[in-house]
């Protein structure tokens, strides 16, 4: 769906994020002068709306190439413009894996012929993500890939992280690590180590799996002075390890994802395999120390992990299914509700943590700037007062493992503009 609405846009009435009310004019791509907006600009009214730089998700899953069952690069970046995102980094546990300068040169081509949103590659630290031999680093950061993981598996051996941290600060590329301790949390791991696991009789996932690992790294990282991001923080552990390393000066960044500020582990006492994710829901101990984290700083980003499956692989027994939940549609409505509407985080803080520091944290300097004249047009329009109870039916992903169901959410979404065209309208 690259079909370019170029047409100039005259957006009246808004508001941003620090209050001012303004009106924006878009033409060429970019935001320009009103009084320069073309004669025949289309004129759009957002009395009441707020206008946010375009979302940036450094955490998604979009299954093309080898499973357009479940995602494509159209769907999963269709259903990125409805959640207000501009650009989304594409994890590279794909079929071939991405872990090849020409694979990942394949994933972004497919990103300009069918996106909605900009797809940036992410490149995998170790070829076929086996963990065992570092992949083609220096080949895929020579064309731009900035950000590596093995995600869904974690580079695990210590000598591997070392030198993917060592070889990578050169090109300033980042490792975001999957923390997962094999030995801790085998494969078979699929339920937050609790009361809980126990009475279900599922196979328990310690929180210390995932703070070890990102205690370890931290450490490798201070000693390598290689950048390190951790994906998708669960445990208040973590936090505080991250926390220390902040404190340090050690050049980390970390990621929550919005199911895991917003969902916890009794939801899975129903053996509802939407609700199976790895890593797994936690308790609510855990979900406030992951909010504080993220008000405070040491959390820099909301990344969804958007991991769509096909029906087939989550109507399992829960221990067999697929991990893995969509986020894109829902994102910003869940920390809208968790951290906007409880007042922990203003609209500057939430513009950071999901469309500044994600495009910052991945060197996407074109993304996550300020909306202002001269700035490219990304930009998503909310109004805030809006809710709606989520159909996982109503959905542009080809899946359906949508953990808000039924739930009732804010639903901002009014407008998103990529680049100057409008990838979504309500
Ligand atoms: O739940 C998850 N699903 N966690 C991951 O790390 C990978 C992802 C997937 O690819 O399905
Ligand atoms: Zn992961």
């Amino acid at each position: 769906m690259n079909a370019p609405t170029t047409k100039a846009l005259v957006v009246g009435g808004v508001r941003l994020a620090d209050g001012t009310r303004t009106d924006l004019a878009i033409a060429d791509g970019r935001f320009v002068e009103v009084a320069d907006a073309p004669a025949d600009a289309e004129r759009i009214d957002a009395d009441g709306l707020l206008a946010l730089p375009g979302l940036v998700d450094l955490h998604t899953h979009l299954r093309e190439p080898g499973r357009e069952d479940a995602e494509t690069v159209g769907s999963g970046t269709r259903a990125a413009a409805r959640g207000g995102y501009t650009a989304v980094f594409a994890m590279p546990n794909l079929t071939p894996t991405t872990d090849t300068a020409e694979a990942a040169q394949y994933v972004a081509e497919l990103g300009r012929r069918d996106g909605s949103c900009e797809v940036v590659p992410i490149g995998a630290v170790t070829k076929g993500r086996q963990g065992a031999e570092l992949a083609e680093l220096g080949l895929m950061a020579a064309q731009g890939v900035r950000v590596f993981s093995d995600d869904g598996s974690c580079v695990h051996d210590s000598l591997i992280m070392r030198r993917a941290l060592t070889y990578l600060k050169p090109y300033d590329g980042v490792v975001a690590q999957h923390a997962q301790d094999p030995r801790l949390a085998g494969p078979g791991a699929c339920c937050h180590e609790s009361e809980i696991s126990g009475r279900l009789g599922l196979p328990g996932w310690p929180t210390v799996a995932e703070s070890t690992i990102i205690a370890r790294d931290v450490q490798l990282a201070e000693f390598t002075g290689g950048r390190y991001h951790a994906c998708h923080l669960s445990t208040a552990e973590s936090v505080d390890v991250i926390r220390w390393a902040k404190a340090r000066g050690i050049a980390v960044t970390a990621e929550v994802t919005p199911h895991h500020l917003l969902l916890d582990t009794p939801h899975v006492e129903t053996y509802d395999t939407t609700f199976k994710v790895n890593p797994p829901l936690r308790t609510s101990e855990h979900i406030e120390a992951l909010r504080e984290g993220l008000a405070d700083g040491t959390i820099d980003v909301v990344g969804t992990d958007h991991a769509p499956h096909a029906v087939q692989d989550k109507d399992h027994p829960f221990d067999i299914a697929l991990p893995g939940m969509l986020g894109l549609e829902q994102a910003l409505g869940v920390v809208m509700e968790v951290m906007v509407d409880s007042g922990r985080l203003d609209w500057a803080g939430l513009v950071d943590r999901m469309s500044s520091a994600p495009a910052r944290i991945g060197r996407l300097a074109h993304q996550g700037r300020p909306i202002a004249v001269g700035e490219p047009a990304h930009l998503v329009l909310v109004d805030p007062s809006r809710r709606a109870t989520v159909d996982r039916q109503r959905s542009a992903s080809r899946s359906r493992n949508n953990p808000y169901h039924g739930r009732e959410l804010p639903d901002p979404v009014e407008l998103t503009v990529w680049a100057g065209r409008v990838t979504y309208h309500r």
